[in-house]
């Protein structure tokens, strides 16, 4: 019997500070050695010619989640992690999504309950909180925080999600209190709802008025006020999917005055802009997100905050809805751009994207790619040093990817179950090819080679990055000296 039982020999390792010819041993599903000369495991991987990277995270994407709109995503937590690990990720960090007047335990129960039975790889939750109530606040928050759902979501617009700056407070308060970060969505709800009605009384309904009726200055505007409101309460926070530069300034102007502040942009705001929104019929609801695709001088920002770390992580943004009248169409065959279901699919083309565009291109290097689709993200929720690396201790959650590797983007390819992609016909160089979670190797040559439900609830503690800066306001200080109790 040998040593290991898997070896991954003759490749080279990178992680965010090596790159070296090693070969790696895994034992019980953990890495156990690594180094040149090991003698093969009961299952050998040869990786002469390739890149062995720690598998991807993905850190926003909504599986298996009714949306702001109310309609079901197009993928449960079977296909969505299918399609995951076919693109090299080994973790997602989805959504458990409360509805105003759900018990945030109960949802947070049900959606774990999905997960266990079909996630073929690990995962965790951020908790979305959408009515922050005392009773969710107080009774219900804390234990969860605890137990390890260290990460809330709000968002600061969607009719049926949004919560007001009074109600962000709150949840800052108890992120700040219990040790959690917190994840934004941000974009000013009025001056999109305003927007939208005045396009709407001209008669402007089709996809294209989608871009238009999110204003970049809604971004802009959340961003900077959303910063405010952490820094008023002292609480890191990560914004999600940032498409404009200027919201890109808000974040670097605060984390150069060392604020706590991180960001993401996702594959959608490198490759695609509001022209794509302009197709013949209704075709253009297959690229309305929020915030909708900008233009090419964004893209080329988006890139650069990726380069210089005002990014530190690159997600996928998955919102899956089918072109038809379960999904994007849901509201009838000619919706307004108003009723059209906000969401792309992207998890599967994540990684692969970016080391097309970005590594193979000469954009970024293959230490930075490890760092943005992995490494931070397990550092920023707390599931490092077990996932996001490739260290002696750390799970086997492998990626084993050809550089040179060649193919054209179609649909059937793909192995979610939204029924299109975005990035129909773009051709990607770079892709993995065996990808190993925890030991297992789930999928080999493009196949599947595990069992529905194997994937697990992956450990998550409370992380450095996401500790508040230990910096008080002066009112907030001296209401505490009047005797104040500031953190519930
Ligand atoms: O358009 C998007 N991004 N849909 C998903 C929901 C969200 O905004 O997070
Ligand atoms: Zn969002
Ligand atoms: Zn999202």
């Amino acid at each position: 019997m040998s040593d290991f039982d898997l070896t991954i020999r003759n490749g080279t390792v990178v992680t965010v500070s090596t790159k070296r010819d090693a070969d790696i041993g895994v034992k019980d599903g953990v890495v156990v050695k690594i180094g040149k000369g090991l003698s093969p495991g009961d299952r050998d991987i040869d990786a002469t010619g390739k890149l062995v990277l720690p598998g991807g995270i993905d850190g926003h994407c909504h599986i298996e989640q009714l949306s702001s709109f109310g309609v079901m995503n197009a993928d449960d937590f079977y296909s969505a992690t299918v399609s995951a690990v076919h693109g090299g990720t080994t973790t997602v960090v989805p959504f458990a999504a409360q509805q105003r007047g759900d018990s945030v335990t109960e949802v947070v129960r049900n959606y774990r309950a999905l997960a266990e039975e079909k996630a073929v790889i690990d995962y965790h939750f951020h908790i979305i909180v959408t009515d922050p109530t005392d009773k969710v606040l107080e009774e219900e928050l804390p234990p969860l925080i605890k137990e390890g759902f260290r990460s809330l979501k709000v968002f600061l617009t969607y009719e049926k999600v949004r919560i007001d700056d009074y109600q962000m407070l709150d949840v800052l308060e108890v992120a700040r209190k219990h040790g959690a970060l917190v994840v934004v969505h941000a974009e000013n709800n009025d001056m999109i709802r305003w927007t939208t009605d005045r396009l709407l009384k001209g008669g402007h309904k089709e996809a294209k008025f989608h871009a238009i009726s999110h204003p970049r200055l809604a971004e802009v505007e959340a961003v900077h006020r959303a910063i405010m409101l952490a820094r008023f309460i002292d609480v890191p926070i990560l914004i999600f999917h940032v498409t404009t530069r200027e919201a890109m300034e808000e974040i670097k102007r605060a984390q150069d005055a060392g604020l706590k502040v991180y960001g993401e942009t996702c594959p959608q705001y490198l490759s695609l802009t509001a022209e794509d929104l302009d197709r013949p019929g209704t075709e253009g609801a297959k690229f309305c997100c929020s915030p909708p695709p900008r233009d090419e001088a964004d893209q080329e920002a988006m890139w650069q905050g990726l380069v210089d770390n005002t990014f530190q992580v690159f997600n996928s943004d998955h919102a899956p809805y089918r072109y038809d009248e379960t999904g994007k169409l849901n509201a009838g065959p000619n919706p307004t751009f108003k009723e059209i279901a906000n969401g792309l699919p992207g998890i599967e083309l994540r990684m692969p994207l970016l080391f097309s565009e970005g590594v193979n291109k000469g954009r970024i290097d293959i230490s930075r790619f490890v760092e943005l689709t992995s490494t931070n993200m397990a550092r920023l929720y707390g599931l490092y040093p077990h996932k996001g690396t490739i260290e002696v201790g750390s799970d086997a959650d492998i990626a084993i990817w050809d550089p040179g590797l060649e193919k054209k983007v179609t649909d059937k390819r793909t192995h979610d179950t939204t029924g299109y992609t975005p990035f129909e016909g773009w051709t990607i160089k770079g892709w993995p090819v065996t990808v190993l979670s925890r030991g297992r190797v789930v999928v080999e040559n493009g196949e599947l080679k595990v069992e529905r439900g194997s994937g697990k609830l992956a450990i998550r503690e409370m992380p450095e990055l996401a500790k508040p800066l230990g910096r008080i306001e002066p009112e907030m200080d001296a209401a505490r000296n009047f005797g104040v109790e500031l953190y519930r």
